[in-house]
């Protein structure tokens, strides 16, 4: 197939996949689907510029990737920390793209902001609303002080354009975006499964844990810090899941387990630490397999590993004094706790 006709895909309205497209899987072709993604999108925007929300999930960051390979310091991109990152999310952000990648960066640290709106707010519901709301506010209000920009980038991808096709979920990305959005949509990666776009950020030079990260919801951890949000219990969570995360990877967990976290609710038990009785939070271990998030079952995970887990969330992290593994499969529990 000639490479016009296959651009003439990358980029068709009526945003079906041919069936004769090729799977992008190997790095040769992710670099053809680069070469030409970076002409059709300088062919789309010209001189014009771009906008993106950089949340620092794996489709977000190839678009951005592949905007900067593209139009370079055309492409603002604009990262907002709800304050419900995991621990050194928005660093990484940061350190990619800013340090390394050189894009023109805006870093909006609205954490209180965040969480002054969801303090004593325990409705599931409630918080995801005030949370992506939130989100689209702050991007607004970013994006307004911003001149002349024509374009908005999106990670969209193809499973997206299939769900909201089949009416199983609105068409949006990182929390949903303005109905009024006047800007021409940037799409590139539209017609491609995830693991096409991994491997195409690997391509572009992402690091592996950008790429080959774990599904991360939107509210972030905030689904995860049960009821009510308090700074010192979300303070709790972020250490326990770093814990969590290190030693899935040490042990080789994180290639194998498709989505594992912690979870501490606002639950306290008695225990005792340095000799003295600790009445604290229990954080519980949440560590799934499944293939497309509607049904999963638990890892089962190495006693010994788990122990471990244990000790060092139990010993390091101030405030809990207990752990528990979550046994439950998908149905009859969700992956998330809200
Ligand atoms: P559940 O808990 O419904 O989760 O079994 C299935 C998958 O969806 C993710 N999830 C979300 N992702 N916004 C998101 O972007 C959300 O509000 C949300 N809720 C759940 C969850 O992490 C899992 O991968």
């Amino acid at each position: 197939m000639s490479k016009d006709a296959r651009a003439d895909y990358y980029s068709n309205s009526e945003n079906i996949r041919p069936e004769s497209m090729k799977r992008i899987e190997t790095k040769e072709q992710a670099d053809e689907f680069i070469d030409e993604q970076v002409a059709l999108l300088r062919k789309q925007i010209g001189e014009g510029k771009v906008l993106l929300a950089l949340s620092g999930g794996v489709d977000s960051s190839v678009v951005a990737a592949l905007l900067i390979k593209a139009v370079g310091k055309q492409l603002t991109c604009i990262h907002v920390n709800h304050g419900l990152m995991r621990k050194g999310e928005s660093q990484m952000v940061l350190d990619v793209f800013e340090k390394q990648l050189g894009a023109n960066l805006i870093y909006i640290d609205a954490s209180d902001r965040f969480l002054d709106l969801l303090e004593g707010v325990s409705d599931p519901e409630k918080k995801r609303k005030i949370i992506g709301g939130e989100f689209i506010k702050v991007f607004d209000e970013e994006a307004a002080k911003l001149e002349g920009v024509g374009f908005l980038g999106q990670g969209t991808i193809y499973p997206d354009i299939l769900e909201s096709k089949d009416g199983i979920k609105a068409h949006h990305n990182v929390g949903g975006l303005p109905e009024d959005v006047k800007m021409e949509l940037v799409e590139p990666l539209k017609l491609l499964f995830k693991d096409e776009v991994r491997v195409v950020g690997s391509a572009l030079g992402l690091p592996d844990e950008m790429v080959n990260r774990q599904p991360f919801p939107g509210p972030g951890l905030g689904v995860r810090c049960t009821g009510a949000i308090t700074r010192d219990r979300l303070e709790a969570l972020r250490e326990s899941d770093a814990i969590l995360r290190e030693e899935f990877k040490k042990a080789g967990l994180d290639k194998k387990v498709w989505q594992y976290f912690t979870v501490v609710p606002d639950l306290k038990a008695t225990g005792v630490k340095d000799g003295k009785r600790a009445f604290e939070w229990v954080c519980i271990i949440r560590a799934v397999n499944t293939k497309d998030a509607m049904s999963a079952t638990i890892e089962r995970i190495d006693w010994e590993l788990l122990e471990k887990i244990s000790y060092r969330i139990t010993n390091e992290v101030k405030g809990i004094n207990r752990c528990l593994y979550d046994v439950t499969s998908k149905p009859t529990g969700t992956i998330e706790f809200e």
